[in-house]
Formats: structure tokens, C-alpha cells, sequence
């Protein structure tokens, strides 16, 4: 009889850790690593500003309440079992009409519905390229490409964007690192973290530079209904043709991060039907996306987007006071981002110090939590940091004045 107690049958060996992946070594994502640091501070006692992670839910902005209805009416109709691999037909097609309406023509066979960009850009790098291959990466760096890279055991080779002249890619230097095993290149914009967006003749050389080593540009499009002077272009509208996979979620212009509920378009081209297969196989294997959220895509993509507008001259009210309060501060510079809620400051360090050392200062001595350069692949010496701007103007200019005294301090004490 079962007597509650388990006798092994072997020798026990529990004298040691058990140990963990080496890959895990090289996978880092520091804008949730802040966020340990940060509990420690408000453990102590002192109220924390997470300004570290791009969600406009949690500064107030709210999801759209269609969207949430066509998620409850799901739900209510009995959507809570498995869904197609690729996601439902509806989302699947409402994301087809976007992209071809916006000039990157895509059909609905050619579209996977996932959790969120994040689960899209995994299994596109796990179909598309192999452990000793490497992707071009831009530095500074949305994170998690690097860290989906390290995982898969795949080299990130950082290109050079040029704080100079807007942060656009420097492409002598792109040239400069191609080899026989370069797969693709990210390209983010508009960009996290510098706010940038590129102009069409960027556009037009990053395509013509793919086109010329035959490498799969890997769109990241998130921000792309966030520009303040409306929404841009996808980079395929350049060439319909070329090989060009491009992402996009409901997260940021639809305010649903939560939600994890995204896509992948794959370019018409039939060089790449051999990878939207591969993506397909493994997609397969991770059964299905949230299914009741899908529901909302056709919602959001055909129906009713009013509330974008709005969203937009909110984030451009923030990025003007946000440019304008850093670069004010003696020691700092912050260029006007032109889309979304990030921007990119440089505080002059003094000799000897890291963004790292910076920003944890920034954290411990005012609450005010941002994360450092060198978590996007930024020199550590150089003095980057990101600053999410999604509080209200009033609220960014309490913060700003906890920085610029902060600051003030930190330059003359060190
Ligand atoms: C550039 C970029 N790509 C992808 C993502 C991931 O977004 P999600 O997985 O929520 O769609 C983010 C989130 O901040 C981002 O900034």
C-alpha cells in the first residue's frame, strides 16, 4: 500500500545544483532585469517611476473598447479551445488587407497570427537561420533579438546607427560585416529605443544593400502607426518584391499588450516560400496563438482606430517636453524622437563610470527607473540610457526635475 513515503531505489546524489544551460549565459534582457533592483528600492521604502518598459496601458491609455468587446463576444461564443496554427482567417485576412493597403501586398496564406511580435520574431529566427549563421543587428538594439539569437545559439553582428545624424544605419559599416554566413537584417522603424524613424532614401539603401547579398530583412514595424505626423509606410510599400518579412502586434498602437497578440506578413517573393514553410512546421508545434484575442484583430485593422490620433499628439506632447527637459540639463543631449514613446538621451559620464552605474544612482537616490545603453548593445562608457515617456507631461516634468538635480549631483560628486 502507498505509504506516503518514497524510498529510491538507486544511489541519491542532491549534494549539487543542478546546473543550467550555457546559452543562458548570453541571454539578457535588460529591460526587465531593472526591475529587481528597482523592487529593492521600493522595499525600502521609496516610490519607484518605472519608465523601463513601453507599456501605454499602464501609464492610463486605454484599450479601445470594440476591441474588448470583440474579445468578450469570443469568449461568450465559445472561442476557448485550440485555433489554427496560423490563427484564425478573419485575423489572418484583416492582416493581409493592412498590408496590402499600405503597399506591401501580402496574402492571407502568407500571415501567422502569434503571441505577439515576440513569439513572430522567435520563429522566424529559429526557421530561417542556423547556429553558426549571424543576422545584422542594429546597436542600440530592441533586446530581444540578441537574446533570441543567443538562444538559438546564432550570432547578432551589431551595425552602427549614427547618433550624428538621427540615428539612421550607417551603411559602410552594414558592408563591412557581411560574410558567407549573414542570414538577415533587423531593421526597426520606427525605432525602440531611439525614437528615429528613417527616411525613404535609408529605406531605398537598406533594401538595395539586402538585395545585393541576398539577405532577409526582418521588419520590425510596431511602431509603424505611432509616427506623430501619422502612420508610416511599411518598407516593403519600396519593393513589394523583395524579401522582406515584416511584424507587427496589437501592443503599442492598439494598447493591448497584454494581451500577446501579433503577426508576421511574409513577402510575396517565392524566395521565401521555402521559409514560410519552415515557419509553418514550427508553428505547428506550438499549437496555436491566444485564440480569443485574435478576434480582435479584424476589429482593429478594418474597424474603428479614432483613438490613434489622440494617442499620437499625446505622444508627440511627451516627446516635445521630454527633448526639451534633457536637453536642457547641463552634461545631457536627447534628439526629438519622431514616433512612439522612447527616446534616447547621453549624459557626459565622468571618467571611469557605465550607463550602468548612472542609471542604478537614478534609481537608488530618486525612484526614477530607466534602463542603461549597454542593455541595447550600447559601449557602456558612452552614457546611453532609454527613457519610456509614456507618464503625463506633468507627471514627466516632476521626473525631469528629480533628474536634472540627480544629474547635476552625479557629474560635480564623481
Ligand atoms: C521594437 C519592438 N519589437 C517587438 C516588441 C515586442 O512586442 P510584442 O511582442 O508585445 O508585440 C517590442 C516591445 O516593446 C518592441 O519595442
Amino acid at each position: 500500500m502507498y505509504s506516503g513515503q518514497v524510498t529510491p531505489s538507486h544511489t541519491v546524489n542532491r549534494g549539487f545544483p543542478i546546473p543550467v544551460a550555457r546559452r543562458v549565459d548570453a541571454f539578457s534582457y535588460a529591460i526587465r532585469n531593472v526591475v529587481l533592483e528597482a523592487q529593492r528600492v521600493e522595499v525600502a521604502g521609496r516610490r519607484v517611476r518605472y519608465l523601463n518598459i513601453g507599456d501605454p496601458c499602464a501609464f492610463g491609455f486605454k484599450t479601445p473598447p470594440h476591441l474588448i468587446a470583440a474579445v468578450e463576444r469570443a469568449m461568450h461564443d465559445g472561442h476557448n479551445g485550440y485555433g489554427p496554427s496560423p490563427g484564425i482567417a478573419p485575423a489572418r485576412e484583416a492582416v493581409a488587407s493592412e498590408l496590402t493597403g499600405r503597399g506591401f501586398p501580402v496574402t492571407a496564406d502568407r500571415v501567422l497570427i502569434t503571441a505577439g511580435t515576440s513569439e513572430a520574431i522567435d520563429l522566424v529566427l529559429s526557421s530561417l537561420v542556423d547556429s553558426d549563421s549571424e543576422v545584422l543587428v542594429p546597436r542600440p538594439t530592441y533586446p530581444l533579438y540578441t537574446a533570441l539569437l543567443a538562444k538559438i545559439d546564432a550570432q547578432a553582428r551589431y551595425y552602427r546607427v549614427d547618433p550624428a545624424r538621427g540615428w539612421i544605419p550607417d551603411l559602410d559599416h552594414l558592408e563591412s560585416l557581411v560574410s558567407k554566413a549573414t542570414r538577415a537584417m533587423v531593421v526597426i522603424d520606427p525605432n525602440n529605443p531611439t525614437g528615429a524613424t528613417y527616411p525613404v532614401s535609408t529605406r531605398r539603401a537598406l533594401l538595395d544593400f539586402a538585395d545585393r547579398h541576398g539577405l532577409v530583412i526582418l521588419a520590425d514595424e510596431v511602431y509603424g502607426d505611432l509616427g506623430y505626423d501619422g502612420p508610416i509606410d511599411p518598407i516593403g510599400k519600396l519593393d513589394p518584391d523583395a524579401a522582406i518579412i515584416t511584424f507587427s502586434s496589437l501592443s503599442k498602437a492598439y494598447l493591448a499588450p497584454g494581451w500577446r497578440t501579433g503577426w508576421m506578413g511574409v513577402g510575396r517573393t517565392p524566395r521565401l516560400d521555402g521559409v514560410l514553410d519552415a515557419i509553418r512546421k514550427m508553428s505547428d508545434a506550438r499549437l496555436c496563438g491566444t485564440v480569443p484575442m485574435q478576434f480582435a484583430v479584424a476589429e482593429a485593422l478594418l474597424g474603428d482606430r479614432s483613438h490613434q490620433p489622440a494617442f499620437r499628439a499625446a505622444l508627440r506632447a511627451r516627446a516635445t517636453v521630454t527633448a526639451r527637459r534633457l536637453s536642457a540639463m547641463p552634461g545631457m543631449t536627447c534628439d526629438l524622437p519622431t514616433a512612439g514613446f522612447y527616446a534616447m538621451p547621453r549624459v557626459q559620464l565622468p571618467p571611469g563610470h557605465t550607463d550602468q552605474d548612472y542609471v542604478l544612482g537614478l534609481l537608488r537616490e530618486t525612484g526614477v527607473l530607466c534602463v542603461y545603453g549597454s542593455g541595447f548593445g550600447m559601449p557602456a562608457e558612452d552614457g546611453f540610457f532609454r527613457v519610456v515617456f509614456l507618464a503625463s507631461p506633468e507627471e514627466l516634468d516632476e521626473i525631469f526635475d528629480l533628474m536634472a538635480e540627480f544629474t547635476a549631483r552625479y557629474r560635480a560628486n564623481t
